[in-house]
């Protein structure tokens, strides 16, 4: 039987696909190497808009090991271990904060989010979980509950209870018309008053993103989580941050936790974690998992094998290229870019992003921010045929390249984007 053709496969997706978007381009990704991808028809481009190969894609190290462990085991065993998870557990332990020393390991983020919450309120004997608007948490019923977007969590009927929602520092776009320089937290201090008419006094923790992904890489402002830290920690309540996305070296630090030298009280990790294979965990002070009995925890393809021996090779990689001090720099040059792009092109209303998570918002009039999404597809229909791979959602055009991205590759996907603004604006 002959290969089937792009449209065949597009066909086929749009036919028996349940999770295929009938609106993304017309395109059938087939083969990675490093920081590039290839479609079904040959073309090539930099793929800008990757948030799991953060080691490139088909690392050869990986592949190798990846190769290796196939025939040596795939599976795990509920609630033994093997040579790889031991290794990995101790190794996650060894590089998070001191206070942040037992793992456990599942299989996607979503479920390292829904297990927090539940070891939480566990540990805790409260039920209330505080989570903020923007932010996606993941996809199961419990994490759909925490979604703070409308669209993640619509008419599936009700929602977990307990969950409250509070407003996220989107300053760009301030919910109470504030100005970062001078408002001194408002946002923080506003907390107290959602709770004051939304809560029923039991609360266990609140989960935040260090930045939201999913929902516009939007960063809160420097002191901020501190701040929501102290928050927490002064009504009892567990910090966990959701480092699903944030981790794994992608904003210029192993964790993004460093940035501003937070102590959550756990951190859920994932995507980059196991660059393609799916492992995803919990790291979290022991105090809390000693709340639940042996095999409480247990499922049926956490810790495997083969999921093992990928993360803990993903932080071999990691290490010995040095690829996060390497996201850092490469990360400053786009931002560079970004910078000049705001003051050139008045369609661009605001840049953010640290390490190789940035981001560009776009506007139709920089007086009422108006939301342009148009300009983002145009801009990313020109980019792919170019040569670049951009991550665009909306109004927001993104810049999530994998961290191996070389500063050749660099500069051309930024002279690329800037000859797009060009066409676009003139
Ligand atoms: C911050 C964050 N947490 C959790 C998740 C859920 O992770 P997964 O898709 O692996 O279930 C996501 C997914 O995008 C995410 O961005």
């Amino acid at each position: 039987m002959s290969n089937p053709s792009t449209d065949d496969l597009l066909a086929l997706a749009a036919r028996y696909d349940a999770d295929f978007n009938p609106n993304s381009p017309p395109i059938v990704i087939e083969r990675g190497e490093g920081a590039t991808i290839t479609d079904t028809e040959g073309h090539t481009t930099i793929d800008l808009g990757d948030i799991i190969a953060n080691i490139g894609h088909c690392h050869p190290r990986h592949v190798a090991a990846l190769r290796e462990a196939v025939g040596q085991m795939l599976t795990g065993k509920s609630g033994l271990t093997n040579p790889p998870r031991s290794r990995l557990v101790a190794k996650l332990a060894e590089i998070t904060p001191d206070e942040l020393d037992k793992v456990y390991l599942v299989v996607g983020g979503s479920e390292a989010v829904d297990w927090a919450i539940r070891i939480a309120r566990r540990f805790t004997g409260r039920h209330e979980i505080l989570t903020f608007w923007g932010g996606v948490y993941g996809r199961t019923y419990a994490t759909t509950s925490m979604n703070g977007l409308m669209r993640r969590r619509r008419r599936f009927g009700p929602v977990m209870p307990g969950v409250i929602h509070a407003p996220f520092p989107y300053c760009y776009r301030c919910p109470f018309g504030k100005q970062p320089e001078d408002c001194n937290f408002f946002c923080v201090d506003y907390l107290d008053e959602v709770m004051l008419y939304a809560s029923t006094d039991d609360l266990a923790a609140l989960v935040i993103e260090p930045y939201l992904g999913v929902g516009g890489i939007i960063f809160p402002p420097e002191g901020y989580l501190p701040r929501l830290q102290r928050w927490a920690a002064e009504r009892d309540a567990l910090f966990i941050l959701d480092e699903v996305q944030s981790s794994f070296g992608r904003t210029g630090k192993w964790f993004a936790l460093e940035w501003e030298d937070l102590s959550p009280n756990m951190i859920c990790i994932g995507k980059g974690m196991g660059s393609g294979v799916s492992i995803a965990a919990i790291v979290g002070e022991s105090r809390l998992f000693d709340s639940l009995n042996p095999g409480e925890l247990s499922g049926g393809n956490g810790g495997n094998y083969l999921a093992c021996t990928s993360a803990l090779t993903v932080i071999d990689i990691m290490e010995d290229e040095q690829l996060v001090e390497h996201a850092r720099q490469i990360g400053n040059y786009f931002m560079e870019r970004l910078t000049r792009w705001k003051d050139e092109f008045a369609v661009i209303g605001d840049v953010r992003g640290k390490g190789l998570v940035l981001a560009m918002e776009f506007v139709k009039d920089r007086e009422t921010k108006m939301p342009f999404p148009e300009i983002v597809k145009r801009i990313s229909q020109i980019c792919y045929q170019k040569g670049v791979s951009c991550g665009g959602r909306s109004h927001i055009l993104d810049i999530r390249p994998p961290l191996v991205i070389t500063q050749e590759q660099a500069v051309f996907a930024a002279d690329v984007i800037e000859s797009a603004l060009r066409e676009v604006t003139t």
